[in-house]
């Protein structure tokens, strides 16, 4: 669960004209449920992933996951975290492109044994990439099963909290749904904090923060903080 108090991220310090893209707010995330992010460009929804998930610093304020503050860690403790409870999903999916679906799957896995690679088999098996396409590297697999591949790649160490900006943004609705769904199964036992711009794909989300310039304009959904 994550306590947030006082985010505040300034970019640009020593510039004059100083971005306030976090503007200093409180934020109490569950353990588990699909929490969307929405707000326009520049409201500051990536920088605030970005933030929970220990890959920028807040220039001011607090973080608590699961009672310890991340600010405060070390940078060996940040990247254990991440490599431990993390996942990570992008608008692009950055598989290593000489290497086979199922090669991209295990590549971040924290064991790299055979059993690790029956799991990378099983999940895109359960993401509709059969064994046709195990074998294929990146460019001769269409985006929506480059997108499932990134996604099993992310789940593959069962992460606590999977941090997904814009994983629909570059597939179309058919292939933007069976994501979600995927997404929306892991929620059931993890938290999932996804970002779009696109509401529709947030119909069965458990809450909805809505950014605006920095700061919540709106929560819908689940408990308020
Ligand atoms: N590395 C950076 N250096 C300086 N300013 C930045 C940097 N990254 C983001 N910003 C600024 O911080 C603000 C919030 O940016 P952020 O990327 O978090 O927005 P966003 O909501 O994710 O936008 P988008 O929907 O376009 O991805 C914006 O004004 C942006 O210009
Ligand atoms: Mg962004």
């Amino acid at each position: 669960m994550f306590e947030i108090k006082n985010i505040t991220m300034i970019y640009d310090m020593e510039k004059a004209e100083k971005v306030y893209a976090l503007g200093g707010f409180d934020l109490t995330l569950p353990d588990k449920g699909l929490i969307g992010i929405i707000g326009p460009s520049g409201s500051g929804k990536s920088t605030l992933m970005y933030c929970l998930s220990t890959l920028k610093k807040p220039t001011d304020g607090q973080i608590l996951y699961n009672g310890k503050n991340l600010t405060s860690l070390k940078d060996s403790e940040r990247e254990n975290l991440r490599r431990n409870e993390f996942g990570f999903v992008f608008q692009r999916h950055f598989l290593v492109p000489y290497m086979s679906a199922v090669d991209n799957v295990t590549v971040a896995a924290a064991k790299n044994d055979k059993e690790t690679t029956e799991q990378a088999k099983r999940l895109l098996s359960g993401f509709g990439l059969g064994e046709k396409e195990w074998n294929k590297r990146p460019a001769k697999l269409s985006g929506g099963q480059r997108q499932r591949t990134a996604i099993a790649r992310a789940m593959i160490n069962q992460p606590k909290v999977l941090f997904a900006d814009e994983p629909t943004a570059a597939l179309d609705h058919e292939n933007a749904f069976a994501v979600m769904e995927i997404l929306k199964d892991y929620a059931k036992k993890h938290l999932v904090l996804i970002i779009t711009h696109d509401r529709s794909i947030l119909k069965d989300a458990d809450r909805i923060i809505e950014l605006w310039d920095g700061n919540i304009s709106a929560i819908k959904g689940g408990d308020t903080v």
